[in-house]
């Protein structure tokens, strides 16, 4: 199996980029079959579910040109049809996207139900709704979702009984072809959801308030292709400052957007790391012990739950007792055994965890779980004695690109293991065509 070897007990100094947003590029890319001509996408990130889910497309019919490392051509012109592999489709959440692209585009969706991470129950209820009041019947059978709407979709409104990210895209998505207005209340706020609707709106798309909790999208006659760059990835930048406040050191994260990162930065402030926010790039410094402080994951602009992982492995090493509330996500803590394999003292009672700060970690064979505690399991092994074996990376690489590089330029003792046999092994990177 492929696996990380990291040395632990080195700072980290240096700079590092920051890649294109996952989460705006799994929801962009399905977005493109909608657009009649080329979409031209820049800071697109190199991570495994983009490869997938440009795989998807190409099997219905897209064309997809690679102009460099993280720039494509996108033409879903000559689609033509609504179905595409279903193993490729149950690998990754995101596919749930072509529901609402497809809806748009033919007036009908034929799409396995999402996979992607396990945090318990992830239901599409609110997606349905959304789309049930556009008008499209929707039918889950046999692991598929169907969709229809028989007399085409028309705008309408709807009101989120929970502020889901997936399902305020999703719905967005649907709505952009739809004739008349479409209301999205109680809409989720994450920079990635404006990502979208800027994708949109540049392709002609009218869709306004995104970004804020009521979102209205006026029916476009038609997309057409254009040039549009993805944002910086706000959970790989979050990693990287979590990475340093742990490990200790100085580091120039480049190629952000410092807004986004606010509630990650006031925490780390709490906890007594300095970071400075400059332009296009924060600045973040840990030279004294770590203050123990307390989380609560909320959606945006409230902490990440994406980040929880990340902060939970890094209040290790702050001193006193620290308390982490996950209100996002029924179970999201399955890694938190991984970690006390490395001596970590965190109790687990539903939704808290009580992190008890550590002197040290130390080195052990640990597995990912998930893509973020996959992240969170390579900080743990940063600033731990010895050495720790990090295995099922893939699920690392579905979100990080050149995650071992990376942390290799800040002077990070840590290197790739790749295992030939291993069948998730195969590089992630699109050739340039
Ligand atoms: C997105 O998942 C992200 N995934 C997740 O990031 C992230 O954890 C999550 O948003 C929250 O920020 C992608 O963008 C691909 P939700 P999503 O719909 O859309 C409930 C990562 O690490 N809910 O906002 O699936 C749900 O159960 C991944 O990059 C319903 O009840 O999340 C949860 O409790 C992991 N019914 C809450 O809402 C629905 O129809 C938030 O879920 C939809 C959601």
């Amino acid at each position: 199996m492929d696996r990380y070897l990291i040395r632990g007990g080195k700072p980290l100094n240096g700079e590092v980029e920051i890649s294109g947003a996952k989460n705006a590029a799994v929801a962009i890319i399905p977005a493109t079959l909608m657009v009649e001509g080329v979409c031209r996408i820049e800071n697109i990130p190199q991570i495994s579910d983009v490869t997938l889910l440009l795989n998807i497309l190409e099997e219905m019919g897209a064309e997809i040109r690679t102009i460099n490392r993280n720039t494509l051509d996108i033409d879903c012109s000559m689609v033509n049809r609504t179905t595409a592999p279903f193993e490729l489709m149950r690998k990754i959440r995101a596919s749930y996207y072509l529901i609402g692209a497809e809806l748009g585009r033919f007036g009908r969706a034929e799409v396995a139900m999402p996979g992607g991470c396990d945090f318990g129950v992830r239901p599409i209820d609110q997606h349905i709704k959304g789309f049930n009041a556009l008008g499209a019947s929707v039918e889950v059978k046999n692991g598929m979702v169907y969709a229809e709407a028989k007399d085409g979709l028309v705008g309408g409104t709807v009101y989120l009984d929970v502020v889901s990210v997936g399902a305020t895209m999703n719905i967005m998505m649907a709505a952009t072809l739809a004739p008349g207005k479409t209301t999205i209340e109680n809409a989720a706020r994450e920079p990635h959801i404006v990502d979208l609707a800027n994708f949109l709106n540049s392709m002609g798309a009218d869709i306004r308030g995104a970004g804020t909790s009521v979102i209205r999208v006026y029916g476009a006659g038609k997309l057409t292709g254009g040039f549009y760059s993805i944002i910086p990835d706000q959970i790989e930048a979050g990693t990287y400052m979590c990475a340093v406040a742990a490990a200790g050191g100085e580091v120039l994260i480049k190629n952000v957007i410092p807004k986004h990162l606010d509630c990650i930065t006031q925490k780390l402030i709490e906890m007594g790391v300095s970071v400075t926010d400059l332009d296009e790039a924060v600045l973040v410094r840990r030279d004294k012990p770590l203050q123990r402080v307390n989380v609560k994951t909320m959606p945006y602009p409230g902490f990440p739950t994406d980040m929880q992982p990340q902060i939970v492995t890094t209040l290790l090493k702050a001193e006193g007792i620290s308390i982490v509330t996950e209100s996002v996500w029924d179970s999201r803590y399955k890694y938190v055994d991984e970690l006390k394999k490395m001596g970590a003292q965190i109790q687990v009672d539903g939704k808290t965890a009580i992190i008890e700060g550590v002197e040290c970690l130390t080195g052990a064979p640990i597995a990912a779980c998930d893509l973020r505690a996959g992240a969170a399991m390579v900080i743990a092994g940063l600033c731990a004695s010895g050495e720790t074996i990090v295995e099922q990376i893939h699920y690392i690489e579905r979100g990080y690109e050149d995650i071992v590089g990376k942390f290799q330029a800040l002077g990070a003792d840590i290197e790739l293991l790749r295992d030939p046999m291993d069948p998730e092994s195969k590089p992630v990177l699109r050739a340039i065509s």
